[in-house]
């Protein structure tokens, strides 16, 4: 395998309750499908546009193919595909996408998570624990996302976990119909003295489980 695949990560203790990261499983299917149906108008508006209708791209039959495809990714070492749980529940994803190694070291990081359980600190903590095994077991020296300047809840998540702002760049991916401007925001490991938990733990947004 991989260095961090598959992956447990956490727990931290948020006041939605105890944020688990795990590798994505098959049987995620069912509730992957409803969330993602159910939160359209949540999330579509920040995610990558898909070659079919929503409701099609978002069906349970999806999943087997769609997680084959991920694991796959993942066993070569290019991906880092993660569920969110929330008290042991499913709650949303988080990506480490295009590692890439040698010189660069370095990997992007996306999330979701479904809407009935935000504002309680699900995201954050789910980026600090990915921050961390990124820099830990994955052996990367910089992680970076991209956000729309439009999704402030998006941009709290990365400044509250220590994302430092690079630049905006134009019309950057084609996102809900349109190419759309992203804020670049990155960090390196030489930013992080001890962890981004830790340090989450510390500003008091979060407990140890
Ligand atoms: N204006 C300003 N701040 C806001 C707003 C708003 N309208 N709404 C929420 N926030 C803040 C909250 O106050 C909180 O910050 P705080 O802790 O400093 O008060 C922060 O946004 C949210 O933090 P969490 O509770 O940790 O995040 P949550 O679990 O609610 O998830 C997320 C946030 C992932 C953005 C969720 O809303 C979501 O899935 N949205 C749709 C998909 C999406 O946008 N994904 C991210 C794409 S960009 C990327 O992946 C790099």
């Amino acid at each position: 395998g991989h260095p961090g695949w598959p992956a447990r990560l956490g727990p931290l203790r948020v006041a939605g309750g105890l944020v688990t990261v795990r590798s994505l499983k098959l049987r995620d299917a069912a509730a992957w499908s409803r969330l993602r149906l159910r939160d359209r108008a949540h999330l579509e508006p920040w995610e990558p546009t898909g070659e079919s209708p929503w409701d099609m791209r978002h069906h349970i039959s999806v999943w087997p193919g769609l997680y084959r495809s991920l694991r796959a990714e993942a066993r070569k070492g290019h991906m880092i595909p993660m569920a969110i749980e929330l008290d042991g529940r499913f709650c949303g994803q988080i990506t480490v996408g295009n590692i890439v190694r040698g010189a660069l070291r370095s990997a992007w990081i996306g999330y979701w998570v479904e809407k009935d359980v935000n504002g309680l600190g699900v995201a954050t903590a789910a980026v600090a624990l990915g921050l961390d095994h990124c820099f830990g077991p994955v052996g990367l020296h910089r992680v970076e996302a991209t956000v729309r300047p439009e999704n402030l809840a998006s941009r709290a998540v990365l400044q509250n976990v220590g994302f430092r702002e690079e630049g905006l760049l134009q019309r950057y991916l084609d996102v809900h119909g349109r190419f759309r401007d992203h804020l670049l925001v990155a960090m390196t490991v030489e930013e992080v003295p001890g962890s981004v938990s830790e340090r989450l733990v510390r500003s008091g947004r979060a407990t140890w489980s």
